[in-house]
């Protein structure tokens, strides 16, 4: 898919959420949440479902928990248009209750097609109801920081999943603020990890420009293993246009990585 494919696949979806009336909560909504972000992004955001905030202005992770999200991302040297970010459910629930596992069902296709559009390199689930959508059976305080291959079923199939708390986990006790931004430090190993698993055939995922700080990856300067092709600007070739401007430096393999 081109990038111009891509996003004219993420407008339809956004224009069908708007729409939906697929389960009760759209009956509540002021705005549904389709998602936003890069349509060129390797890395996906999926956390639960909007919040007051985000039902106001129809747009993800805005509110308190979209301030910490915006600081992780910050904190590799990213930036949130730099990703994509989306939800399992695309309307508020109601008092910011879970949402229901028939909610769930019914919104999934969308998430599913959102990824199948996005074929993204890493899917970062942001809380519980994203980790069972993703990671079935598996609980967070045992699995957050880790990855594992997406199942082809979620629409992510290239993709590894790697798990975090959500940040209200450390809205609620500041102490786990460390947790989260520590955990975070794993996610450019992910996607390395992510791009050497989906093999030198995919130098297509060029992806926004900034440096990851070596801090960032707890002292441990990640270089390029020799199976990840240098990432190739393709635009030129009339590929995919998924270059930002400026264009990045391509790295050689051995040089200390810059992510997007
Ligand atoms: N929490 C979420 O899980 N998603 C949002 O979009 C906002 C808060
Ligand atoms: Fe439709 Fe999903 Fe909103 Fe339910 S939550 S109404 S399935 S968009």
């Amino acid at each position: 898919m081109t990038e111009t494919e891509r996003q004219a696949a993420l407008e339809g979806i956004a224009g069908e959420v708007a729409a939906c009336t697929g389960c009760r909560l759209h009956a509540g909504r002021t705005r549904a949440v389709p998602g936003e972000g890069s349509a060129s992004s390797e890395v996906v955001f999926v956390g639960e479902g909007p919040g007051e905030q985000e039902d106001r202005q129809g747009r993800p992770f805005v509110g308190a928990s979209g301030q910490l999200l915006g600081d992780l991302i910050g904190s590799l040297g990213w930036g949130r248009p730099d990703v994509f970010i989306t939800n399992v459910v695309k309307c508020r629930p109601p008092g910011n209750r879970d949402p229901e596992p028939d909610e769930i069902a019914a919104c999934a296709p969308y998430l599913r097609r959102q990824l199948e559009a996005l074929d993204p390199s890493v899917v970062v689930t942001v809380g519980k109801h994203s980790l069972n959508a993703f990671r079935p059976g598996e609980r967070i305080g045992r699995v957050h920081g880790t990855t594992t291959p997406a199942d082809p079923a979620t629409g992510a199939g290239n993709a590894l999943v790697f798990s975090m708390y959500h940040p209200a986990f450390a809205l609620y006790q500041g102490s786990n603020r460390k947790t989260l931004f520590e955990d975070m430090t794993g996610l450019p190993g992910a996607l390395v990890a992510a791009r050497a698993r989906r093999g030198p055939g995919d130098a297509t995922r060029v992806a926004p420009a900034a440096s990851v700080p070596t801090d960032a990856l707890a002292g441990a300067p990640v270089t390029l293993p020799a199976a990840v092709a240098p990432v190739t600007p393709l635009a030129s070739a009339g590929v995919i246009d998924r270059v930002p401007s400026p264009a990045p430096q391509a790295p050689e393999p051995g040089d200390q990585l810059t992510l997007f």
